[in-house]
């Protein structure tokens, strides 16, 4: 049933791929990254979906509906923010946006990322350096890009992604610790704790360098398991695991697999590199990076596409001559319906997010280390 599908060479395309997400008013909007949006990237996602479809004959298009839906922002840059200059960030692994509409960054302090920093076999090498020692999670001012508040100094040790859950709780991956944290809104310590401290592995309780956290309505937590695991695992909310993208065909029940299972050869990811949730839709969406792609596969049944939910994506750097911007998604018509980006361009987004009320929309860099603010303007 599944086609094979052509591989690009990850040597060539070694690229950050972002996604975020938040819900708005029941619409669950999406926000991604990918590398430059090919025909061929796209001839790949359409095939995914073509065999999911085929999978389920429905009969319940997106039909009529289509031309109804209403366009998604374009995002337009706020030249002066931040107002006084940047303020003194590392590397901005991560950018959330709490309920309250403040964006909030996790970031890598003095701490670089580099061929130093991990071994063969992904073990982190500077546990020695112990944790940073500055506040990694500062929350900046919407309205200025001031840094209000920050804590997180002394826990984390190579800092990847920030997810909000809509009940305000900080989701946090930390690749060093191969771990995965949930604080309550105001804790320092954490509520739950997911993998093993610094110890990578492939487990049913193990990740190797943990690359995202999605949380849906319901609590439920889905943690893309990235650089060397490729896959993806579903988890109750008190952090049980349910299963797992691609399917492990020992590692879980029966009765719980929601979906008929995905192998390994149509799902076949390298590097999920972030995810959002469309629940609307009951679909989560994969940022399948090296793969240079957006996956969806549905987590809970399988509905097509419905028009009014888009995702908003950026690439990272891949080659001179592809340029480094931001892209907005249509998943009804599997196309690309917009690009955006400062003026001045984009060296190396790492991630996206999109506030709650859906205004404002923020990408943060690595190297150079900043985080733009875009106004999402609401048609009239
Ligand atoms: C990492 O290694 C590659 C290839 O060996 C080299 O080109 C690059 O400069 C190195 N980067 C750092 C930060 O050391
Ligand atoms: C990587 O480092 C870990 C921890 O120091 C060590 O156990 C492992 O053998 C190392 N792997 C390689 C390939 O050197
Ligand atoms: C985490 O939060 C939940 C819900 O508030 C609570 O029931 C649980 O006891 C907390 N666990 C820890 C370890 O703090």
């Amino acid at each position: 049933m599944a086609k094979k599908r052509r591989w690009w060479p990850a040597a060539l395309l070694a690229l950050f791929v972002v996604l975020g997400n938040l819900p708005d008013e029941g619409i669950a909007r999406a926000v991604s990254n990918v590398h430059d949006l090919s025909s061929e990237l796209y001839a790949e996602i359409r095939e995914l979906l073509t065999m999911r479809r085929a999978m389920h004959q429905r009969g319940e298009p997106c039909g009529p509906e289509l031309n109804a839906a209403p366009a998604p922002a374009h995002p337009r840059v706020v030249p002066s923010w931040p107002l006084h200059g940047p303020p003194p960030l590392g590397q901005v692994a991560g950018v959330a946006v709490a309920l309250n509409g403040f964006p909030v960054v996790f970031h890598r302090g003095a701490r670089v990322f580099d061929n130093n920093s991990f071994n063969r076999t992904n073990h982190f090498l500077l546990v020695e350096e112990g944790p940073i020692p500055e506040d990694t999670v500062l929350t900046l001012d919407p309205d200025n890009g001031d840094v209000l508040t920050g804590w997180g100094r002394d826990l984390f040790f190579m800092p990847h992604s920030i997810t909000i859950d809509n009940r305000g709780n900080t989701w946090l991956t930390d690749v060093a610790l191969h771990q995965v944290f949930k604080f309550a809104p105001g804790a320092i310590k954490p509520n739950l704790t997911l993998g093993q401290r610094f110890s990578p592995g492939s487990s049913k309780h193990q990740f190797c360098m943990p690359t995202d956290v999605a949380v849906a309505t319901t609590g439920e937590i889905f943690v893309a398991d990235g650089y060397c695991n490729s896959r993806v695992l579903k988890y109750d909310p008190a952090g049980v695991l349910l299963r797992m993208y691609p399917e492990e065909e020992d590692m879980v029940e029966p009765a719980l697999r929601l979906i008929p299972p995905l192998s390994r050869d149509s799902l076949r990811m390298q590097v999920p590199h972030s995810l959002a949730l469309l629940e609307r839709l009951d679909m989560i969406c994969i940022a399948d990076r090296e793969n240079l792609r957006v996956i969806w596969p549905p987590p809970g049944g399988d509905p097509l596409p419905r028009p009014g939910d888009y995702i908003y994506a950026v690439n990272g750097y891949t080659a001179s001559d592809i340029k480094v911007t931001g892209f907005t998604l249509d998943p009804a018509s599997e196309s690309v319906i917009d690009k955006w980006g400062p003026p001045q361009g984009m060296s190396n987004p790492h991630s996206v997010a999109v506030s709650p009320d859906g205004s404002a929309l923020y990408v943060a860099e690595i190297g150079p280390n900043r985080v733009w603010k875009f106004d999402l303007p609401q048609a009239a």
